[in-house]
């Protein structure tokens, strides 16, 4: 481990502990060791990310059951398709675009002061999903500008990883008022957004960070400790998808933070033969 990332893994909040004999560093119980990339476990559980509608949303903790489905206006199934037969054929700065004027529901309308595109290099190889813009990033445009934006930004660098080297997006282009969770409808509405993001980007690797964008891509109910340490496959593609602890969650629960950089070092790991395939 180079001193670099011994850095960020202790700004991640995993700290290293020098023995006083001046031998190779070890970590406490209970937190992460080795940042080398072991052979992970690979399960694959295929999905059809893209075509299938998501089950549910819920934020109100990583590991809570799911929540009430949305309420938000259904767009009629013609409606629907044409929204995204249109989408599907947008260039970047025609969906950014799109996505500025986007008035598909009007409760995210009235809240939002603007929608939030995503950011960061729009070939990278690595794209980092959240869930949506919170109260600093309405204002500044930005995904992940606030407090879980600087965990998330020490996650990638012990990584490896500068932020700008990535592309990072949310589930949802608009604030939710109240903290309060997504709706489906919402989720929906926003779904062809994302995918022609995914398109136009062609990553090689998604990282999804927490239970609402987990659910979402996954179309599953599961909580993030079962969805988590093992690689899922984005549409017809099969680009790897690693499913994580959302940095807000590890803010909150930092003894999770071993397990993200679990997940992380998963994620390396099929990050380099995928590159090297
Ligand atoms: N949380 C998210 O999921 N996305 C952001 O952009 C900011 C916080």
């Amino acid at each position: 481990m180079d001193n670099l990332q011994r850095q960020y893994l202790e700004a991640m909040g995993i700290q290293m502990w020098e023995s006083r004999d001046g031998s190779a560093p070890t970590s406490p119980p209970e937190v992460v060791a080795e940042p080398a990339i072991s052979e992970p476990v690979v399960r694959v559980a295929p999905v059809q990310a893209g075509k299938t509608e998501p089950l549910h949303l819920d934020t109100s903790s990583e590991t809570q059951p799911k929540s009430a489905p949305g309420q938000a206006p259904e767009l009629v199934p013609e409606q629907r398709l044409a929204q995204e037969d249109d989408v599907a054929l947008l260039d970047w700065n025609a969906l950014q675009s799109r996505v500025s004027t986007c008035a598909l529901c009007d409760e995210l309308v009235a809240n939002r002061s603007q929608t939030v595109f995503g950011v960061g290099d729009p070939a990278a190889d690595w794209m980092v999903i959240g869930e949506a813009p919170g109260t600093e990033e309405d204002q500044q445009g930005e995904p992940f500008v606030g407090p879980a934006g600087q965990l998330l930004n020490n996650m990638l660098l012990a990584m490896g990883l500068k932020r700008e080297q990535t592309f990072l997006a949310n589930i949802l282009k608009c604030r939710l008022p109240d903290k309060r969770d997504p709706k489906q409808q919402e989720a929906a509405n926003c779904r062809t957004f994302l995918e022609r993001q995914i398109a136009l980007v062609k990553p090689k690797i998604i990282l999804l960070l927490g239970k609402v964008a987990a659910q979402n891509i996954l179309s599953s109910d599961q909580t993030i400790g079962h969805m988590r340490g093992e690689v899922y496959y984005y549409g017809d593609e099969k680009i790897p998808i690693i499913v994580t602890y959302h940095p807000a969650y590890l803010l909150r629960a930092p003894k999770e933070k071993r397990k993200a950089w679990d997940d992380l070092k998963l994620a390396m790991s099929v990050y380099s033969r995928q590159a090297g395939a």
